[in-house]
């Protein structure tokens, strides 16, 4: 399949509406089109289509029984693709849409359940990227959209990953803005007790702000164990892996920077990489350190997370070992997607 590549303006993409106008003439037809929002880039369908959904569980070899976020170009959308929308989720959606919110409700009859991965329940979100819902409007359907990367692997953060994970395997990749937020839109569960369950750029504090009886759910930090039940088909899956084995160090930061530096000094004839922070990069004794932000700014960290992961790729380190990041704010977050990226191998440097 040839894969089209169009860029459009990222600060004003309302100047690109030819480019937006041939993806939806693409979607309309049943292709798949990569996108930039701000959280990551999404790999599209209409979410009415069927055969057109299939494709995109095809282009990203990920398992049927995981569910796609439906994306919608207004918050009025909802009512035709939920059913008995609860006062909470009205709150939410009130408080962060457009934004990195996905909220899950009671689906409708109007929704395929080859979408939702055959659950009853479907994941909404409107972005706050411009280039994003001027795409879903023309496409005038709602979007089905997992994030554009191989399954297990690390998100798109730039149009640039999504080329080398999907050359040949999707009609178009519309080229626009870097993603902002960097990580995955936070998801919270509506369908039952409104359940945060998967952090993001909206964070737990800002929830509880609107919502104070929201709960989070525990395999947010916790490494799925034998009672582990996933409310999202998503959580049983490896996730944003790199290629490179990953191990996390946490506790006082210079045990951590003294632990890291003797593994590096006992791995002799491997390549190891140090994710690092701004603040310390300087305090490693080995050749391939990369900087994901400032520890002063950890939504710089989140921004530059998968960016980061994929340069450990490219330079083909055997193994990463990587800092550590707390539990409140985005740092919630960011420990999420890394625990998961290093299979949950995290030592603790006392
Ligand atoms: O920021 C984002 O959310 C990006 C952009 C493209 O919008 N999309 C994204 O999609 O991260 P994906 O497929 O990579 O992650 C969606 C997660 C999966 O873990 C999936 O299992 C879960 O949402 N999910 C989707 N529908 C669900 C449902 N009805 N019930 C529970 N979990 C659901
Ligand atoms: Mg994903």
């Amino acid at each position: 399949m040839l894969t089209l590549y169009e860029k459009v303006d990222a600060l004003n993409p309302e100047n690109s509406m030819p480019v937006f106008r041939k993806a939806a003439e693409i979607i309309k037809s049943g292709g798949i089109v990569i996108f930039p929002t701000e959280t990551v880039y999404g790999i599209g369908a209409d979410a009415f289509n069927e055969s057109a959904v299939k494709k995109i569980y095809e282009a990203k070899g990920r398992p049927s029984d995981n569910p796609l976020i439906v994306h919608v170009s207004k918050t009025d959308d909802l009512n035709y693709l939920a059913a008995n929308i609860p006062e909470g989720a009205k709150k939410l959606t009130d408080s962060f849409w457009p934004g990195p919110l996905t909220v899950i409700l009671e689906k409708s009859a109007n929704v395929p359940f080859l979408t939702t991965g055959g659950l009853n329940t479907v994941a909404l979100r409107l972005p706050q990227s411009k280039a994003a819902r001027l795409f879903i409007e023309a496409c005038g359907c709602p979007v089905a959209a997992p994030s554009a990367n191989i399954s297990g692997k690390p998100s798109s953060t730039d149009a640039k990953h999504a080329l080398l994970d999907f050359d040949g395997k999707v009609d178009m990749i519309i080229d626009g803005e870097q993603s902002v937020c960097g990580i995955e839109s936070t998801i919270v569960d509506c369908s039952d007790d409104i359940t945060l369950l998967r952090p993001g750029s909206v964070t737990f504090e800002m929830l509880r702000a609107v919502l104070p009886e929201i709960k989070a759910d525990k395999y947010i930090k916790l490494k799925p164990d034998d009672d582990f039940k996933p409310k999202s088909p998503g959580q049983k899956y490896r996730h944003y892996a790199p290629k490179a084995e990953m191990t996390l160090f946490c506790g006082n930061h210079s045990k951590v920077v003294s632990e890291i530096n003797k593994r590096i000094a006992a791995s002799v004839g491997k390549r190891v990489g140090v994710l690092s922070t701004r603040e310390s990069e300087r305090e490693y004794n080995c050749g391939i350190v990369i900087s994901a932000g400032s520890r002063l700014d950890p939504a710089s960290v989140a921004a530059n997370l998968y960016d980061t992961l994929r340069r450990f790729d490219e330079t083909g380190v055997d193994m990463i070992y990587s800092e550590t990041f707390g539990s409140e704010g985005i740092e919630l977050a960011i420990m999420n997607r890394l625990s998961k990226a290093a299979g949950y191998r995290i030592v603790e440097c006392k």
